[in-house]
């Protein structure tokens, strides 16, 4: 049995599509039964609209690729206006979590404050790791800032909290520690890491931002060690997001402590990728002695 009860509501699929590699949802409902999956998280939502970064905007790399798209977005108005509806009105079985980001504690609490009142969908991804935009990383890797971002989010919303935690600090385990502290409800490990391409050719960084982030198959082992550090150090439901392209590199996660995981970049490979993952784990499940992936969440035996 792949269904479970996690932040107080039903993942059909442990597999969720990752923030930033499905849009709105609307994007992939030709391509994919959005139904099947646990659920989608959306691109970040900001209070502002944001234009994004100036081309090249992504590169392909070994092992994955490098993006800096900027964040764009329509805005809090513009997400709860054209993008919100259809999210209500398409998906009944499948869960969004809707990514949040934001430049002040004040941006990411308006933003919440601003959509909680809304239907359609379940809670809130915290992006506080976004690398590709000035001061993006500062939450996320200042424990007594994430604390004051989380503890000030807490105040405006009960729905599920989610912290998306960035793999670039000396240890996960402590920002993880701070998030539960202040009364969030998960944790999504991680985010991308910091990376450059170069165009030899004219010597200048291929991606417009000069830098972007990393993600991909590359990053597997990293993800896998923070989910795994983020449980050792707190009880809160780890989400595993990074390199997923398998219903086994999914299980690699699973068996680390996360109870759900998100398929990104492999989605860019195969729209399909995130469907095939979530049908590997239902046979993977079906063929284990525990034959229910809850009882398989941190399964690992790291004696
Ligand atoms: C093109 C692109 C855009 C992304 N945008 C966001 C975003 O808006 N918010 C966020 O929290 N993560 C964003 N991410 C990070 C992914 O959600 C995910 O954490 C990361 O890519 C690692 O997973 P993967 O290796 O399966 O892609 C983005 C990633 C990519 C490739």
């Amino acid at each position: 049995m792949i269904e479970q009860r996690v932040f107080g509501a039903w993942f059909r699929s442990p597999v969720l599509l990752a923030s930033g590699t499905c849009g709105y949802g609307q994007e992939y409902a030709d391509l994919i039964d959005l139904e099947s999956l646990g659920g989608l998280v959306t691109k970040a939502v900001s209070l502002e609209p944001r234009p994004g970064n100036a081309p090249h905007r992504v590169a392909e790399t070994a092992g994955g690729m490098v993006n800096a798209i900027g964040l764009e977005n329509p805005g809090l108005a513009g997400f709860i206006a054209t993008k919100l509806p259809w999210l209500r009105d398409n998906l009944s079985k499948a869960q969004v979590l809707v990514n949040v980001v934001g430049r002040s504690v004040d941006d990411y609490a308006a933003v919440v404050r601003g959509l909680d009142g809304e239907d359609g969908f379940l809670g809130y991804e915290i992006n506080v790791s976004c690398p590709n935009v000035k001061g993006g990383t500062m939450f996320g890797t200042n424990p007594a800032a994430l604390a004051e971002l989380v503890r000030r989010i807490r105040g405006e919303t009960d729905r599920p909290l989610i912290v998306k935690l960035t793999p670039n600090v000396a240890d996960v385990g402590e920002f993880a520690m701070v998030c539960e502290e202040e009364g969030a409800d998960g944790l999504s490990a991680i985010n991308t890491f910091p990376g450059m391409v170069v165009d030899t050719a004219s010597r200048r960084p291929l991606i417009g931002n000069r830098s972007g982030g990393v993600s991909g198959p590359a990053i597997l082992p990293m993800g896998v060690h923070a989910t795994w550090r983020a449980r050792q150090c707190s009880s809160l439901p780890v989400i595993g997001v990074g390199g997923i392209r398998s219903a086994l590199d999914a299980m690699q996660y699973i068996m680390a402590g996360a109870c759900l995981v998100q398929v990104g970049t492999a989605s860019f490979v195969d729209p399909m990728a995130a469907v095939r993952v979530s049908e590997g784990l239902a046979a993977l499940v079906e063929a284990a002695p525990e034959r229910s992936i809850g009882d398989l969440v941190g399964s690992l035996d790291d004696a």
